[in-house]
């Protein structure tokens, strides 16, 4: 199995004693920290879903402030986070679920990215407008139509970090290959909105 080290303490960590006997999983040991290709995948994932989540909790926070050049900066951070992430999303582990899932639900994770790239594209037009009119502070309808579409993109962070639950029961081979596109999708670093416009076989 591959697998990537990490650090451990030289004396391993404490031991863990008077565990009851049950039938769970042992809890494995500091000692045997190794991370497999799996373990390294959910990691990975998680850091990603956690960088936009918080730049979304920020673009809340700079529309109640009514600051449209931060407003505008987070968007195209927000954009080029999530371009590449939504690239090896779609063009290798969607497909690596599909046997597990079906087209169902595949199209429904799908639809879920076309009303991100919509969200996306208005928050950009609101940002661009606000910059354009000259205004330093967007106003009150735009600031709640902004916290609207941030809103909207929100669930589905959390509901795309759960399938990391599913990736980890997929053949070692697999998951290697969706970190691998991610490595080509990162390289390539489009934006979402030009992976969107450009590259992604879906137009939305
Ligand atoms: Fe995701």
């Amino acid at each position: 199995m591959s697998v990537v080290q990490v650090a451990v303490p030289p004396d391993g960590g404490p031991m863990r004693t008077g565990t009851p006997v049950t039938a769970r999983a042992p809890i494995p040991q500091l000692e045997d920290c190794v991370l497999s290709i799996a373990d390294h995948f959910t990691e990975t994932f998680h850091a990603e879903h956690r960088e936009v989540r918080d730049l979304l909790l920020a673009l809340i926070d700079a529309f109640k402030g009514g600051d449209s050049a931060r407003i505008r900066k987070l968007v195209e951070t927000l954009s080029a986070a999530i371009g590449p992430h939504f690239r090896y999303e779609e063009e290798a582990m969607y497909p690596g679920l599909l046997p597990i899932f079906g087209g169902d639900h595949v199209d429904k994770l799908l639809s879920d990215h076309d009303d991100t790239i919509r969200s996306i594209r208005e928050l950009a037009e609101l940002a661009e407008v606000a910059m354009l009119n000259d205004l330093e502070e967007v106003g009150e309808d735009q600031a709640a139509r902004g916290i609207e579409l941030v809103r909207a993109i929100l669930p589905h962070v959390s509901d795309c970090d759960g399938l990391s639950i599913m990736v980890e029961t997929l053949p070692e081979d697999d998951v290697v290959h969706i970190l691998a596109t991610r490595d080509v999708a990162r390289e390539t670093d489009a934006d979402l909105l030009t992976w969107a416009r450009t590259m992604r076989a879906r137009r939305v």
